[in-house]
C-alpha cells in the first residue's frame, strides 16, 4: 500500500500544477493491482537471475507500458532526472551495436521511452560538449574552445532555470563545464597544436583486467555517487512536495588514467573485471577496417601520431580494447540501472522524465584511434534515450539532434520559459503527441565542432541527411572530407573530390550557422596570447616544465628544436594578422545572436 499511499499524496500536494491528476488515476487504477505490482517485482528479481535481461525487458514494459503515454498538459510539472555518461559511443543504444553488450537499461530506456539514432555532440571533448549542453548554446558562441575554457562559472544553465522556476534540484558526480580546469598538458597541447611539431601525447591505449567475476564495482567513485543519487531519490526527493531534478554525471567509460606513465599521464587504460566482460559478445566485435598511414587525412593522422597509435597493433589486441571497452559500458548501464530501480522502487517513474546521453563517444581502436576529439560516428555519435511522462514508448527517431537540444527541451517539459538566443530546439514535438507545433522549425542538420588538443586544425562538422561534411581552419588550407554515411558507415572513402556540389551546398549552409574561417582566426590568436602569459608565469621554470608534460619521452628527444619550434610559432601571425578580431566579449551570454543562429532551413 505504501508506494500507492505515496504517489497519491504527492499528486495531491502538488495539486494546483497537476491537471492531470484524473488521467493519471485512471492510469494507475487501469495498471495491475497492487498485489500484481508487488508480484512483478519478485519475478523481475528471479527471471533477473534465472534468465539474464531480456525477459526482466519484457515483463517490465507490460507492466508499464500503459502508464508512459499519459496525456500531458502544461500544467504538468515532472520531475527530471538526467544521467549524463563520459564517453559513451552512441551507436551502442540501437541495432546493431547494441547486440555486442548486453545492455538491459538502456534497453529498459529504449522499450518504454524514445531512442535518438542520430544524436550528436556539439564538441568531441568533454568541457566544450557539456557547455554547450549546460548552456544550450553552440560552442563558438559561448567561446569554449577547450577543456580549459568553457563556461563562465556564473552562467545560468538550464539546471538553474529549473532551480529559479520552484524545482528541487541536485547535481552530483562529473559536471566539467565550467573553466579552468584538465591538466596543464591538455591545455598546453590545445594551444600548441598549430606548432609544427609532432609529439606523441597519450599513452598507447592498453586494456586492464581486474577482479573476478563477481567483481560489480570497478569504477568505485562513479558507484559512490550513484549511491549519493539514489539515496537522494529515495530519501529525499520522493517526500519532496514539489518537483525535483537530479543530475548524475558518471566517469565510465572513459578510460583511466595510466598510472605507469607518470603524474601527467592521460586516460588510456581500458579497465573491467570479468562479471563486465562477460556482458561482451565476442562474436559480434567487429575489427575496424584502417587506412594506410600514408592515406589518412593529415589532421587524422595528427590525431592518430599524438594518441601513440601509429604503430601497429596486433587484431587480437584491437579486439581486447574493443572487449573492455564494451564491457566498461555494461557497468555504466548498470549505474542507470540503480537510478531507474530508485524511482521505480519510489513509485516515481510515473511522474518523472528520464534522461540518458553521453559528452561524446569513444573511437575504441576504429580509425586507428582510442578518445573522442575526432568527427567520425564512434566520437560524436552520443546517445540520447528520454523516458516518462508525455513521452512516446519504443519510438526511434532518425531526426538530427543534439546535445544543445536539452537546454530547451527540459525548460519546455517543466513549463518553464524558454530563454532566446539558444542554438538548440525543444525536442519535446518529437517526444510527445501533445505538444504544440514548435515556434522556430527544426533544422534538418546538426553542427559540431572542435578546438581543442590532438587535432591541428579546428574542426567542424555538419551533418544533413546521408551526408557527414567536415571542413577545417579557414576552409582552404586544409582539405575537406565528405562522408555518405548510407553506403559508407565506417566513413573510411572521403568523397569531397566526387561530389564538389554537395560540398559547396554543406559548407554554405555550414557558414550560415558560423563564420567558422573567423572563428579559426579568433581561436588560432587566442592560443598563441594564452601560451605566452602561461610561458610568462613560468619564469625561468618553463624549459623544465614544457620538457615535462605528457609529451617528455618525445620532447626530450630534441629540446632544442621543439623549443624552437614554439618559438617561431608565437612569431608568426597564423592566419592573416591585420584580420584578427580577438574576442573582447566578457564571456557567455544569452543575448540573442539572430546573426550566427539561422532559425531553420
Ligand atoms: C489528451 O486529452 C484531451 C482531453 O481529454 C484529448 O482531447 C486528447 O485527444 C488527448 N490527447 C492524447 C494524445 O491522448
Ligand atoms: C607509445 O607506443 C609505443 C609502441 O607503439 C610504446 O613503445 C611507447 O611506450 C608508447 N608510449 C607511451 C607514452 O605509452
Ligand atoms: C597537421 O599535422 C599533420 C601531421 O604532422 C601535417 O601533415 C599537417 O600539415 C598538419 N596540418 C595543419 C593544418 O597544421
Ligand atoms: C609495422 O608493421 C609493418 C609491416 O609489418 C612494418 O613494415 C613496420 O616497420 C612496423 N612498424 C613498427 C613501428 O613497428
Ligand atoms: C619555479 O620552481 C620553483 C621550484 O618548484 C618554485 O619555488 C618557484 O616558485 C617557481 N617559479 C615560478 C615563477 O613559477
Ligand atoms: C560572469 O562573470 C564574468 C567574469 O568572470 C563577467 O565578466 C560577466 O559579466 C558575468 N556575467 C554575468 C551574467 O554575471
Amino acid at each position: 500500500m505504501r508506494n500507492n499511499n505515496k504517489r497519491e499524496n504527492v499528486l495531491q500536494s502538488r495539486s494546483p500544477c497537476w491537471t492531470t491528476v484524473t488521467s493519471l488515476n485512471k492510469c494507475l487504477s487501469s495498471a495491475p493491482s497492487q498485489a500484481a505490482a508487488v508480484n512483478v517485482v519478485i519475478i523481475f528479481i528471479l527471471m533477473y537471475a534465472m534468465y539474464g535481461t531480456w525477459l526482466v525487458l519484457i515483463i517490465l514494459s507490460q507492466t508499464h507500458g500503459h502508464c508512459m503515454c499519459q496525456n500531458r498538459t502544461t500544467n504538468f510539472r515532472p520531475n527530471i532526472v538526467m544521467v549524463m555518461s563520459d564517453a559513451f559511443d552512441g551507436r551502442l543504444t540501437f541495432d546493431p551495436g547494441s547486440r555486442v553488450v548486453q545492455l538491459p537499461y538502456l534497453n529498459y530506456l529504449r522499450e518504454l521511452g524514445t531512442v535518438f539514432i542520430n544524436a550528436y555532440t556539439n564538441s568531441p571533448i568533454c568541457c566544450p560538449s557539456r557547455a554547450a549542453m549546460w548552456s544550450g548554446r553552440f560552442v563558438h558562441l559561448t567561446e569554449s574552445w577547450n577543456n580549459y575554457k568553457c563556461l563562465d562559472r556564473n552562467v545560468t544553465t538550464w539546471m538553474d532555470m529549473l532551480q529559479q522556476n520552484g524545482y528541487n534540484t541536485l547535481s552530483v558526480g562529473k559536471l566539467d563545464y565550467t573553466s579552468g580546469s584538465h591538466s596543464v598538458s591538455n591545455r598546453v597541447e590545445a594551444w600548441t597544436r598549430d606548432v609544427p611539431f609532432l609529439l606523441r601525447q597519450e599513452g598507447r591505449p592498453v586494456t586492464d583486467l581486474v577482479g573476478d567475476a563477481s567483481t560489480t564495482r570497478v569504477m568505485t567513485k562513479d558507484w559512490r555517487t550513484t549511491d549519493i543519487a539514489t539515496q537522494w531519490i529515495r530519501h529525499k526527493a520522493a517526500a519532496l512536495s514539489q518537483p525535483f531534478a537530479l543530475y548524475l554525471g558518471l566517469n565510465l567509460p572513459h578510460p583511466y588514467v595510466t598510472d605507469s606513465l607518470g603524474p601527467n599521464a592521460g586516460g588510456s587504460t581500458f579497465r573491467t573485471s570479468p562479471y563486465w566482460l562477460e556482458k561482451v559478445m565476442p562474436e559480434l566485435i567487429s575489427i575496424p577496417k584502417w587506412l594506410p598511414l600514408s592515406d589518412m587525412h593529415p589532421v587524422d593522422y595528427y590525431s592518430t601520431f599524438t594518441k601513440n597509435c601509429s604503430g601497429n597493433f596486433t587484431e587480437q589486441e584491437v579486439r581486447k580494447i574493443r572487449a573492455f571497452y564494451y564491457a566498461m559500458c555494461a557497468e555504466t548501464d548498470a549505474m542507470l540501472g540503480q537510478v531507474i530501480s530508485a524511482l521505480r522502487d519510489t513509485d516515481l517513474l510515473d511522474t518523472t522524465v528520464l534522461l540518458f546521453t553521453s559528452d561524446h563517444g569513444d573511437l575504441a581502436m576504429e580509425h586507428r584511434q582510442f578518445y573522442k576529439m575526432s568527427m567520425f560516428e564512434g566520437s560524436s555519435h552520443v546517445p540520447l534515450l528520454i523516458m516518462g511522462p508525455g513521452v512516446k514508448s519504443g519510438l526511434r527517431l532518425s531526426q538530427l539532434v543534439s546535445l544543445v537540444d536539452i537546454y530547451p527541451t527540459v525548460l519546455e517539459m517543466a513549463g518553464v520559459a524558454v530563454p532566446g538566443g539558444l542554438s538548440g530546439h525543444s525536442l519535446l514535438p518529437l517526444l510527445s503527441q501533445s505538444a504544440a507545433r514548435p515556434a522556430r522549425p527544426r533544422p534538418d542538420w546538426v553542427l559540431s565542432e572542435y578546438h581543442g588538443c590532438n587535432a591541428n586544425a579546428s574542426t567542424y562538422m555538419l551533418r544533413e541527411g546521408q551526408w557527414k561534411y567536415i571542413t577545417y581552419a579557414d576552409g582552404v588550407s586544409v582539405p575537406p572530407q565528405l562522408f555518405d554515411l548510407t553506403v559508407d558507415k565506417e566513413e573510411l572513402h572521403n568523397v569531397a573530390s566526387k561530389f564538389p556540389d554537395v560540398c559547396r551546398h554543406l559548407d554554405k549552409l555550414l557558414r550560415s550557422a558560423v563564420d567558422y574561417p573567423q572563428v579559426s582566426q579568433a581561436i588560432c590568436l587566442y592560443n598563441k596570447q594564452q601560451f605566452a602569459a602561461w610561458r610568462k608565469s613560468l619564469g625561468d621554470n618553463y624549459t623544465q616544465v614544457i620538457a615535462n608534460l605528457r609529451w617528455h619521452l618525445d620532447w626530450q628527444e630534441d629540446v632544442e628544436n621543439n623549443e624552437k619550434a614554439i618559438d617561431e610559432w608565437l612569431m608568426t601571425s597564423g592566419f592573416s594578422s591585420e584580420k584578427l578580431k580577438p574576442s573582447t566579449s566578457p564571456g557567455p551570454s544569452f543575448l540573442p545572436s539572430r546573426t550566427s543562429i539561422p532559425g531553420g532551413v
